[in-house]
């Protein structure tokens, strides 16, 4: 008998950050039933963890009563996280790029450059009611389910 598709898991706080933790608990239960590394899903924790951190103080500007939206869809060669939060979004191709000497120093600005290292795919998407981060992590096929 073939697995059955797992269906999208969606979490939705208030804006703070104590909520990662509680985010956490669910994805990372998730990583492992999607049967990635102990090394690759720390990785791919860390990015999501980036990226809500972003939503709550760039998006929602730390504001506790706007919500924060994490959708997890596990795909049979791939994982789809979603992370909307209630701003406008930034176009992530114009960051500064934090490598460059003028940058070294900065303490800030690396978030999204590790996302782009650790994901397969890093996009903003802008709508009416705010943004939404979407991030993608391929699976290997060792990491994917019988057919
Ligand atoms: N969800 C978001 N909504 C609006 N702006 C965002 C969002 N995510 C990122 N940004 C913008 O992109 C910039 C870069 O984000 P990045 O995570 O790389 O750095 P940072 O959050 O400033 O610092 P840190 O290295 O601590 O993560 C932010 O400073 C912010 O201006
Ligand atoms: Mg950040």
């Amino acid at each position: 008998m073939t697995a059955a598709p797992l269906l999208p898991v969606s979490l939705t706080c208030n804006t703070d950050l104590r909520f990662i933790d509680l985010i956490q608990v669910v994805g990372s239960e998730l990583l492992k039933h999607m049967n990635f590394s102990h090394e690759d899903g720390e990785r791919v924790w860390l990015a999501i963890q980036e990226g809500i951190a972003n939503a709550m103080r760039h998006g929602n500007k730390l504001d506790k009563r706007k919500p924060v939206e994490v959708t997890f869809t596990p795909l049979a060669n791939r994982l789809e996280i979603r992370i909307k939060d209630t701003g406008a979004g930034v176009d992530l191709d114009a960051l500064p790029n934090p490598n460059l000497p003028e940058n070294l120093l900065k303490p800030c600005g690396r978030g999204v450059f590790f996302m782009k290292q650790v994901m397969d795919q890093v996009a903003m998407e802008s709508h009416a009611q705010g943004s939404t981060l979407v991030l993608v992590k391929l699976r290997r096929s060792s990491e994917q389910p019988e057919a």
